[in-house]
């Protein structure tokens, strides 16, 4: 892949879009999660969100005016073949070709998530992640997507992190589609795992010229205290919560020693899956907020270890109960360097009481937040870690998934009752960071 370092925003197709059931769209998990009662905060939904399907032109002018020059955004697969499997939809693969049209015309790149947490619901219907079809399923999908926008897409990722998704939807149920269960989560994990490699190959194999990756959560996980029990702890969780999906990817099988549970995916494994599992990416996407301190605990069965909150802890956090600390994005670097890919931190970002006055969103906090976690990244660069590419969580406010729309975390306010877009104090410091800064705080880290 290119040298060059990519600056970006990020995005996904259900915190944005809107237009859940126009034009030929099929519903998703999470059309269907957030439409029923309890599942999330407020009973809120994405139904419309910041209606960025009817919007986005305005919004891709706004990222240019901000000087941006890459876009991450994910497809939503109901919008493209609505029941999953089989027909396609013309409208929704024209507002694909809209989007990335436009964003070409702008000197915008396009970087694509081919997915983002929102399965067509017809295939839950037939047990979604769980169902070991899903591989074909998915590369199916995966291969008319490159056969549709590879010829302008040069950018592309498989997935978005597969941890949060099998674990947050079908081990806590707190997401779509609302299971729970190690049984669940199990299945769903071993199917996404092999999902991220054979969509890497199906993609490989339509355009042999596509940048293909895929991303992946990750904190940096330390022991509460330096007890051997908090310690084993902390090793456990960074098994699960950091190794579980990259080291299969990078041929080097799942972090069993490290977190004996994982043994039983071998319920789902069938022969020949560990050669199925590796996959040669040309990066690895890593997303990383926070830091969790970690401690020993009878009280969550199977993993035996719970996070200690921010807040619990008195140190600085956002609205989202994480805490702000920025060398954690630099020891996860360091930490993802060790397989051997070039890096792109694909999200970072951070959800705060925007204050705004005289309309103007004051939030000091959020641009902080950012300045701290780039300085962070430009010296993992110079220390020699391969990174090449940052891109902020995110553009606009939007719908927080369970957590619905109360924290925001975009570098532009949303009124989510007018649609009405305000650049808040930290988007037009991105924007004067990448007119200038950027590049020369880049240049400097290439000398050094
Ligand atoms: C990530 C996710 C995004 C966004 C962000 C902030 O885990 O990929 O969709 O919600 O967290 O919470």
């Amino acid at each position: 892949m290119e040298d060059k370092f990519s600056w970006g925003v990020s995005t996904a197709a259900y915190q944005i879009e809107g237009a859940h059931n126009i034009h030929g769209k099929g519903a998703s998990i999470w059309d269907v999660f957030a439409n029923t009662p309890g599942k999330t905060h407020g009973n809120q939904h994405a139904n419309v969100s910041c209606d960025f399907y009817h919007h986005y032109a305005q919004d891709i002018a706004l990222m240019a005016q901000m000087n941006i020059s890459n876009f991450r955004f994910s497809l939503s697969w109901s919008r493209i073949i609505p029941g999953g499997t089989g027909a396609v939809n013309p409208d929704g693969i024209d507002f694909y070709n809209k989007v990335i049209d436009f964003c070409l015309d702008l000197g915008i790149e396009p970087w694509v998530t081919l997915y983002h947490w929102d399965l067509p619901y017809s295939l839950e219907l037939k047990g979604g992640w769980t169902n070991r079809e899903i591989i074909n399923w998915f590369t199916v999908y995966v291969q008319l997507c490159l056969k549709l926008f590879g010829d302008r897409v040069k950018h592309w990722m498989i997935l978005n992190e597969p941890m949060v998704f099998t674990g947050a939807g079908y081990f806590m149920g707190i997401h779509a589609p609302g299971r729970k269960g190690l049984t669940s989560f199990l299945a769903a994990a071993h199917h996404a795992a092999l999902c991220q490699a054979e969509g890497t190959r199906a993609a490989r194999a339509i355009r042999s010229d596509a940048t293909i990756g895929t991303t992946f959560s990750c904190s940096l996980i330390e022991p509460y205290t330096s007890s051997d029990n908090d310690q084993y702890a902390a090793t456990k969780l960074d098994a699960l919560a950091n190794r579980m999906f990259v080291e299969p990817l990078v041929g080097k099988s799942y972090p069993v020693k490290d977190f004996k549970l994982l043994n039983r995916l071998e319920n789902f494994v069938k022969d020949g899956d560990e050669a199925k599992l590796a996959a040669n990416v040309d990066f690895i996407g890593i997303q990383n907020y926070t830091r969790e301190k970690v401690t020993h605990s009878y009280m969550v069965p199977l993993l035996w270890a719970k996070v200690v909150k921010a807040s619990k802890r008195s140190v600085d956090h956002t609205l989202m109960d994480w805490e702000v600390y920025p060398p954690a994005i630099h020891s996860m670097l360091h930490q993802f360097s060790s397989y051997g890919k070039p890096l792109i931190v694909t999200e970072n970002g951070a959800a705060f009481n925007d204050i705004i006055l005289n309309n103007a969103v004051h939030d000091h906090q959020r641009q902080q937040y950012l300045q701290m976690h780039i300085e962070q990244v430009l010296k993992a660069k110079q220390e020699g870690v391969d990174v090449r590419g940052y891109f902020v969580w995110t553009l606009l406010d939007n719908f927080e998934w369970a957590e619905g729309y109360r924290p925001r975390f975009g570098l532009v306010h949303v009124d989510f009752k007018t649609q009405k877009r305000v650049i808040k104090y930290s988007g037009h410091w991105y924007a004067n960071f990448l007119q200038s800064h950027g590049e020369s705080a880049l240049q400097l880290s290439r000398t050094a």
